[in-house]
């Protein structure tokens, strides 16, 4: 494929950085628990302007440590319904109930008005997610929601490692908030994640719950709930490698996503998702909304099979309500925006080592492709 529809990246001078950490790691036997998980947390949390951050295997476990500090057994949790699975199975995993609440079409993400109809007496709290690494400028709004309802604000930002909202990161707009490090995102170890907070009891209790709940790394005494939710130290050295070539990545994409602003103005049949003032995207994805009528996936084949383009995953193909674990739960149309982004948006590819000629392509290739197709 001439242009893939993402790729992982790790310069020849990181791969080597990351092999002399592995190799001390392997000279001391120091393999989970030890000075590259701390430093990893020590320089995320100073990157993301939060007191505190605690290394975790996934960024699902991210999500799910917190669930369980918050309290969310038997109580409902509002959650997007254009999200990454994830979400929903983290508050699943932690005994509560999912809500799902409509999107706001111009910024992915929750809707305050759907949020605001959807509080109940039984609603412990909130989650935002960032998709696509785009931090609603409406945040304010679902904040002062949720101070108004006493219900916690949870971020999950594993689309947005570095984004930012009036100069404020993602991550510091909650109670506490996760990434993810899978190897689609911007920065990453293989598996992992990050739950970040400024709140010290979010913090110890998250050590606790992510070593077997246990009351102290060396002691088997348990006081909570817990599991291996731990992040050995092979993945903190790659983690941290990766982490911090961030400001360089968000540089390189915010230059493709500007090639892909302009070029797409031509080009009739689709509009990019305008960036709202005041928002610092990482451009985890660069989305676009096809007019109605369009076929996505005709779209998608032609693009790959004639001109070798692989355009990137959906944010998301298939809003969580309408996934087979629900059936008979939901009907189409119970959250339309929602249903409607998922069905007609795209994701240009956009990755680290991409070059400017390979986005112009891309727009070349598109631009044949749509206007065979809107004839
Ligand atoms: C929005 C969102 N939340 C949570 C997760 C879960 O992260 P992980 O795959 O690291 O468990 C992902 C991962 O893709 C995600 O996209």
């Amino acid at each position: 494929m001439r242009i893939p529809p993402a790729k992982v990246y790790f310069s020849a001078e990181d791969q080597r950085a990351v092999l002399d950490l592995i190799g001390n790691c392997l000279s001391n036997g120091r393999l989970t628990m030890g000075a590259y998980g701390r430093q990893f947390e020590d320089e995320f949390a100073r990157y993301a302007g939060t007191r505190y951050a605690v290394a975790v295997n996934s960024g699902t476990s991210a999500i799910e440590i917190p669930m369980r500090i918050f309290g969310v057994r038997n109580r409902e949790v509002l959650v997007p319904a254009n999200t990454f699975f994830a979400t929903v199975l983290a508050v699943l995993h932690a005994g509560g109930r999912v809500r799902f609440v409509d999107c706001d079409p111009e910024t992915l993400s929750l809707d305050p008005e759907d949020l605001r109809r959807k509080v109940t007496p039984s609603t412990a709290g909130v989650i935002v997610v960032h998709i696509g690494g785009l931090v609603t400028p409406k945040i304010e709004e679902i904040q002062a929601l949720c101070r108004e309802h006493g219900l916690f604000l949870f971020e999950d930002a594993a689309h947005a490692h570095g984004s930012a909202y009036r100069g404020r990161m993602a991550g510091t707009f909650g109670d506490a908030a996760s990434f993810s490090f899978y190897p689609t995102k911007l920065v990453t170890c293989g598996e992992g994640g990050m739950i970040v907070t400024d709140d010290k009891r979010v913090r110890d209790e998250a050590l606790l719950y992510r070593d077997q709940g246990k009351v102290s790394f060396t002691q088997n005494r348990h006081g909570k709930l817990g599991y291996n939710w731990r992040m050995s130290e092979l993945h903190a050295a790659v983690g941290l490698t990766h982490f911090r070539r961030l400001e360089e990545f968000i540089a390189e994409r915010t230059a493709l996503a500007a090639v892909y602003d302009r070029g797409l103005r031509k080009i009739s049949g689709l509009r990019p998702l305008a960036i709202p003032d005041g928002c610092r995207p990482n451009y985890y994805k660069y989305v676009a909304l096809l007019d109605e009528g369009i076929s996505r996936s005709r779209l998608k084949a032609r693009l790959r099979e004639e001109y070798g383009v692989g355009l990137s995953g959906e944010v998301y193909e298939c809003p969580c309500h309408l996934q087979p674990i629900f059936a008979g739960r939901f009907r189409p149309g119970d959250l339309p925006a929602a249903e409607d982004l998922c069905a007609r948006h795209i994701c240009l590819p956009l990755y680290q080592g991409m070059g400017l000629d390979d986005a112009g392509y891309v727009l070349d290739s598109l631009d044949k492709v749509l206007r065979s197709e809107c004839k």
